[in-house]
């Protein structure tokens, strides 16, 4: 298909929303930027943008193939995605298979703590206060998401977990957890945003290693996050 790119509608952290010819759709571009701690570190890694469209649009269509809706219509060029425009919904939810990160910080849970059943969370996009978390009562009482809204959301969490979990191990990588967003169209709640190393903690199963963005957040140089995130391309996306 071919689309006439219009006006810019938001620019975000790491992404550009285009409004193309056909309104029910929008063009969302990834940029080479990185960031952390809610946008106060902030980098560029040249190709970040090429690696992310690819990966997130390679892990939207797996999830299609196990008809969990998202917004993915297919890829435009190779840092952008034709997606179905979505009215946003300003919470991350969180699904954590292994403890680490802000949860061992908040909680009395050690390091590597296995979850079974997965957790998960909500935390609310306000850069401002931080991103504090808020629970499913503070979703409906907040006026963002009804309660079979914050039930679906939390139902597609945990299938879109299974799926991803089960193939990234069948590439010898492990999912430790993962941010989603969701939004609206027609009434049906649907998945949209990003799915890569951004917003995913994945480690080499067999070593360890670290494949995603905390990398970043630890201070490692610009080249290693690069490497990793290449990394987690070729095992994914080219393989
Ligand atoms: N399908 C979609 N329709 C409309 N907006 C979307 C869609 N998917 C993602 N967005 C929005 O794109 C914007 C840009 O993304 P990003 O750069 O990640 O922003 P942020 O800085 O808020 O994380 C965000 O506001 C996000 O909610
Ligand atoms: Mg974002």
């Amino acid at each position: 298909m071919s689309y006439k790119i219009g006006e810019l509608i938001a620019s975000g952290k790491t992404k550009l929303v285009y409004s193309l010819d056909n309104p029910s759709l929008v063009l969302l571009k990834f940029k080479d930027d990185v960031t952390a701690l809610d946008g106060k570190k902030r980098d560029v890694i040249v190709g970040k943008g090429v690696l992310n469209a690819g990966i997130s649009a390679k892990l939207f269509q797996l999830l299609k193939e196990s008809n969990i809706d998202n917004h993915y219509v297919e890829m435009y060029d190779p840092t952008s995605l034709v997606v179905e425009k979505l009215e946003m919904i300003p919470v991350e939810v969180v699904c954590r298979n292994i403890a680490t990160g802000s949860i061992v910080k908040r909680l009395p849970i050690s390091e590597g703590t296995v979850f079974d059943p997965p957790i998960v969370e909500f935390f609310l996009k306000d850069d401002a206060r931080g991103d504090p978390m808020i629970t499913e009562s503070h979703m409906t009482a907040l006026k963002l998401a009804s309660k079979s809204e914050v039930e679906k959301i939390v139902e597609m969490a945990l299938k879109a977990n299974e799926v991803l979990k089960s193939f990234l191990a069948s590439k010898g990588l492990t999912l430790i957890d993962f941010k989603l967003e969701f939004g609206r169209r027609n009434g049906r709640i649907i998945i949209g945003d990003e799915l890569d190393p951004d917003c995913m903690r994945i480690r080499d199963t067999s070593t360890g290693r670290i494949l995603d963005k905390d990398l970043y957040r630890k201070g490692a140089t610009l080249e290693e996050v690069k490497r990793a995130y290449e990394e987690v391309y070729r095992r994914i996306v080219e393989a």
